[in-house]
C-alpha cells in the first residue's frame, strides 16, 4: 500500500486526477470505478479541466459507479446518477453507452445488481477504482459487518450513514434506508485502487482502516490485502497515521 500525503485538499485532488489521466493515457479503453461524496469533487474538477484542455479523452473509457440510493430516480437531485452527470459526465467526452450506474429505481434490485456484476465481467474488470471513505469506515455503501466476500447487492444503510448524509437531503426522513453497492469482493477485484480522504474528521477512521486489524467491522481495512492500493490523504486526514504509536 502506497500512502501519499498531500499538503491540502487541492493537492490531493490534483494528484488523484493525475493518476487517472496517466491510467487513461496508458490504456485508452480503461475501465474506471468511480465514487461520489464530497471528497472526489476536486478530482472531478481537475479531470474536467484536463479534458477541456485536450490533455485527456474519455471517448473509449468505461465508467462503473460504486453505489446508488435505492428508491431514487436518476433525475432526483440526491441520486448519484445526478451527481455524476452534473460533476463529471456532462462536461467530458465519455460515450453514454460506456456509463454504468446502478438503477436505484429498478423493480428488481437484486437482478439489477447481478446484471451490474455481469457488465463488469464483460468489460474484463475494473482497471482503476476510486474510493472515498464513510465516517464509519464504509467503502461504497458496504457498512460495518459487510462480508469480505460480498458482491454488488442491495443493502440497508445504518443510522450513522443516514445521519452523515442527511446534509444533502431536506431531512433525515428523506434519506433512503436502502442502497445498492458494489460489494467488498467486487471492489477488491479492481486491478488498482485509489482511496481518497480529506479533513481531520477522517483521521481516526483512516488510521483504523490502514493500520488497524483487518476485520469486517472496519470494511475499509480489507484494502490492506489488495496488492495495488494508493491512498492519497491531505495532512488533516493523515494526522493520526503520522503518529504511529497512537494507532491501535
Ligand atoms: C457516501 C458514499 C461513499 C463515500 C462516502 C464519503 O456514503 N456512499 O461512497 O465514500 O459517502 O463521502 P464524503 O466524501 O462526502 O465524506
Amino acid at each position: 500500500m502506497k500512502i501519499i500525503i498531500a499538503k491540502n485538499y487541492q493537492s490531493m485532488s490534483r494528484k488523484a486526477a493525475d493518476l487517472i489521466i496517466r491510467q487513461i493515457q496508458m490504456k485508452k479503453n480503461s475501465v474506471l470505478g468511480l465514487a461520489t461524496g464530497n471528497t472526489p469533487l476536486g478530482m472531478y474538477k481537475n479531470l474536467v479541466r484536463a479534458c477541456k484542455k485536450g490533455e485527456v479523452s474519455f471517448k473509449k473509457t468505461t465508467a462503473f459507479n460504486l453505489d446508488e440510493y435505492a428508491g431514487l430516480s436518476e433525475n432526483s437531485k440526491n441520486s448519484y446518477h445526478y451527481y455524476m452527470r452534473e460533476n463529471l459526465f456532462k462536461h467530458i467526452d465519455i460515450d453514454k453507452k460506456n456509463i454504468f450506474i446502478l438503477n436505484g429505481a429498478a423493480k428488481n434490485l437484486k437482478k439489477e445488481c447481478e446484471n451490474f456484476e455481469k457488465m463488469i465481467k464483460e468489460r474484463k474488470g475494473i482497471d482503476l477504482q476510486i474510493l472515498g471513505i464513510g465516517l464509519n469506515d464504509h467503502i461504497g455503501f458496504n457498512e460495518p459487518g459487510s462480508s469480505f466476500k460480498s458482491k454488488t447487492r442491495p443493502v440497508n444503510l445504518t443510522t450513522a450513514t443516514r445521519k452523515a448524509n442527511r446534509k444533502y437531503f431536506s431531512g433525515i426522513n428523506e434519506v433512503p434506508k436502502k442502497a445498492l453497492t458494489m460489494g467488498l469482493a467486487t471492489i477488491m477485484r479492481a486491478k488498482k485502487i485509489i482511496l481518497l480522504a480529506s479533513g481531520k474528521e477522517k483521521a481516526e477512521i483512516i488510521a483504523k482502516a490502514l493500520k488497524g486489524k483487518i476485520k469486517p467491522t472496519v470494511p475499509a481495512s480489507i484494502l490492506q490485502k489488495h496488492p495495488d492500493v494508493t491512498v492519497i490523504l491531505d495532512k488533516e486526514a493523515a494526522g493520526i497515521i503520522l503518529l504511529p504509536k497512537l494507532v491501535k
